[in-house]
């Protein structure tokens, strides 16, 4: 897919601002504080319906303003989004789509961005909930397991903390949970054993060097009805001593490993940062082979962070006629062939103005 304009309107720091995007590559040169990863950020909320760094919608209104709007045309068609204080509304092509996941996947991003070594230091949950973003954007199966799945489980957690417990109730709560979990496990099975088999590969041709690269998927219970019921059954009385429900897909997590160790206590800095980046390229090349559609890749200042020769690579192993956007502060560490687009941000009291060379 190709994302031929943006239009943003009190956007963050944008009071208007209008992109020509160029199908190949596009790069945006700005100091810091500019806006690049606003522009970004935009781009995700069409993609995913929500902001990889901000909690309240409300941070993305530009301040003194009380209505934002993004505007992104992809191939014919126009995603739009209106951020109010009382919330947001989605629409195609001027059409209202009343739910989000009607809306999540039809445009597919992949933002890479120097937080994303987070994955390795941060908690299971933020580990799920990227495999539940990147697995929601391509099935609209799974998003919906996701969210039947959630609501049930808040409805158990809740029966659970009640001082009588009706177990007509909770044993057709947890019925209902079974189907929903086998979707969860079946598809972050697949995706992860594809990155498995792949991440090696993409950490080879970025470092040339070939090194034992694994992704482990500590899942709760296989992907078979009887299998999770048994769990489930199993479970019963702990859930009931701890007034919670102690398994299931809420609880499982990834570990990356680097030759048999923990890459998290194991690698340096600089591998984990290349781990990283396979994991990211593994996925999209997944995205590419379930939908049949190339993601728009955008890469957040990361290129600052890598040798010379890793950027090369890097630009040289991204999957070919994948339209990307590049941020950076400037444009020597970038080595440019003729097909890309370059815009630069500079700063006009709280808003930018963007020139287009
Ligand atoms: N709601 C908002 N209203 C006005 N300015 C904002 C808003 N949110 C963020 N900003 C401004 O946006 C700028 C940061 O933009 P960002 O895209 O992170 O810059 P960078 O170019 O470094 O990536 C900051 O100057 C910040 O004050
Ligand atoms: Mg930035």
């Amino acid at each position: 897919m190709i994302a031929k304009s943006l239009d943003l309107y009190n956007f963050r720091n944008y009071h208007k601002i209008h992109l020509d995007l160029h199908p190949k590559k596009n790069i945006i040169i700005g100091n810091n504080g500019t806006g690049k990863t606003n522009i970004l950020e935009s781009i995700v909320m069409i993609a995913d319906t929500r902001s990889f760094r901000a909690d309240d919608d409300q941070d993305l209104i530009l301040k003194t303003e009380d209505t934002a709007r993004i505007d992104l045309k992809v191939d014919d068609d126009l995603y739009r989004m209106i951020i109010t204080n009382s919330g947001k509304t989605l629409f195609i092509n001027n059409t209202t789509i009343k739910r989000s996941s009607d809306f999540i996947g039809k445009v597919n991003a992949v933002l890479f961005k120097p937080d994303d070594l987070e994955i390795f230091t941060r908690g299971p949950r933020y580990r799920r909930r990227i495999l539940d973003l990147e697995i929601g954007k391509m099935s609209k199966k799974y998003l919906e397991a996701l969210l039947t799945y959630s609501r049930l489980l808040k409805d158990k957690n809740a029966l659970l903390k009640e001082d009588v417990i009706n177990d007509i109730y909770l044993k057709a709560l947890e019925e209902r949970m079974i189907l929903p979990i086998k979707i969860l496990i079946e598809e972050r099975e697949e995706l992860i054993k594809y990155i498995d088999q792949n991440i090696s590969r993409y950490y080879e041709s970025l470092t040339d060097q070939k090194e034992d690269i694994r992704i482990i998927y500590k899942r709760s219970c296989e992907a078979d009805e009887e299998k999770i019921k048994d769990m489930i059954d199993n479970d019963h009385r702990r859930d009931l001593f701890y007034h919670y429900t102690v398994s299931g897909p809420h609880k499982e997590d990834i570990t990356f490993m680097f030759h048999g160790s923990d890459v998290t206590n194991y690698a340096s800095q600089g591998q984990k940062r290349l781990v990283m980046l396979s994991f990211k390229l593994a996925i999209v090349e997944y995205i590419i082979k379930k939908t049949n559609e190339k993601p728009i890749l955008l890469l957040d200042d990361i290129l600052s962070e890598l040798d010379i020769e890793n950027k090369e690579r890097l630009l040289k192993i991204l999957p070919k006629d994948i339209q990307t956007i590049i941020t950076a502060t400037d444009i020597q560490n970038i080595k440019l062939d003729s097909e890309y687009r370059l815009f630069r941000l500079e700063k006009r009291r709280n808003t930018s103005d963007q020139r287009e060379e």
